[in-house]
């Protein structure tokens, strides 16, 4: 029980990767916030945490508005009385366009950016003060390998994430708040299945382990960085892939 007494918002909850962050904390004793723009999956999330005996709730939020960010931030304090870890899960991926950085609509562009880059900062613009207030905290941003591959706006978008999280890292580092990204290889999720189908196996052929990835294999390494095992680890950024990518 790691998380007991700790409050974890994890945005993009709903579903998927972020659906395994968040209960994989609350088995460990998070109060974990449930934070996503689709409540019906949210609110199940929440319920079929509670029904296992663990701490959670829903809370619609859009991580690209300033507005619904300062909202979370105020119903979770008054809720669990602070925040002591943020996972900056959510993006759009699983019903993302496929077009090229040289073509995609401007207005479509800037509305991705806004979610899956200015998103993790507007999140944690408004999350930082409530950590502070705790003494500390730790901030894990999502990125993925994607942002070492050729993968268009959306691995700009990764690539944003790993700059960001470097560079947070610096300026909460003295508020002893630490930032660290996970970059996930192919994940057998929904969204991966609408985005890649059969090609999504292909992929694999080039891993040290020949698989996709699952999402509970996200969740160790997650659970390590909120945790105080990595108390001297931050601005860095971890690939959990199968071995599937070289960075020298
Ligand atoms: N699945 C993979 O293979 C893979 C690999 C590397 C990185 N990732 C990253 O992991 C994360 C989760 O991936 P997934 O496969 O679970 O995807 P997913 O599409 O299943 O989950 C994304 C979640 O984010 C939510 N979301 C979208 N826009 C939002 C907004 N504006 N505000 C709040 N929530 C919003 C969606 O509703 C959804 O619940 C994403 O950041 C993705 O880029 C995934």
């Amino acid at each position: 029980m790691r998380f007991r007494d700790k409050v974890v918002v994890v945005t993009g909850a709903a579903q998927g990767i972020g659906e395994a962050y968040a209960k994989g904390l609350a088995a460990e004793g998070a109060a974990v916030v449930v934070a996503d723009i689709h409540a019906d999956k949210g609110q199940q999330v929440a319920k079929e945490i509670e029904a296992l005996g663990g701490v959670a709730r829903f809370v619609r939020c859009d991580v690209s508005d300033r507005d619904s960010a300062a909202a979370l931030v105020e119903e979770t304090t008054e809720a669990y009385g602070g925040i002591d870890g943020l996972v900056n899960n959510a993006a759009i991926y699983g019903d993302m366009a496929f077009d090229l950085l040289i073509t995609v609509d401007w207005d479509y562009y800037e509305k991705f950016m806004s979610v899956n880059l200015d998103g993790a900062l507007v999140m944690t613009r408004a999350v930082y003060p409530a950590m502070q207030k705790r003494g500390g905290g730790a901030i894990v941003n999502q990125s993925s390998t994607a942002a070492y591959l050729y993968s268009g706006f959306y691995g700009l978008a990764k690539v944003g994430i790993n700059g960001l999280t470097q560079q947070l890292a610096h300026e909460l580092g003295g508020m002893n708040i630490r930032v660290n990204a996970i970059a996930p290889g192919p994940t057998d999720t929904e969204a991966t299945r609408i985005q890649a189908g059969e090609a999504a196996q292909d992929m694999t052929r080039q891993m040290a382990i020949k698989r996709l990835g699952t999402t509970e294999d996200m969740v160790g390494t997650l659970k390590f960085l909120l945790s105080e095992e990595s108390s001297w680890i931050s601005g860095q950024i971890i690939a959990v892939d199968g071995g599937g990518t070289f960075r020298l």
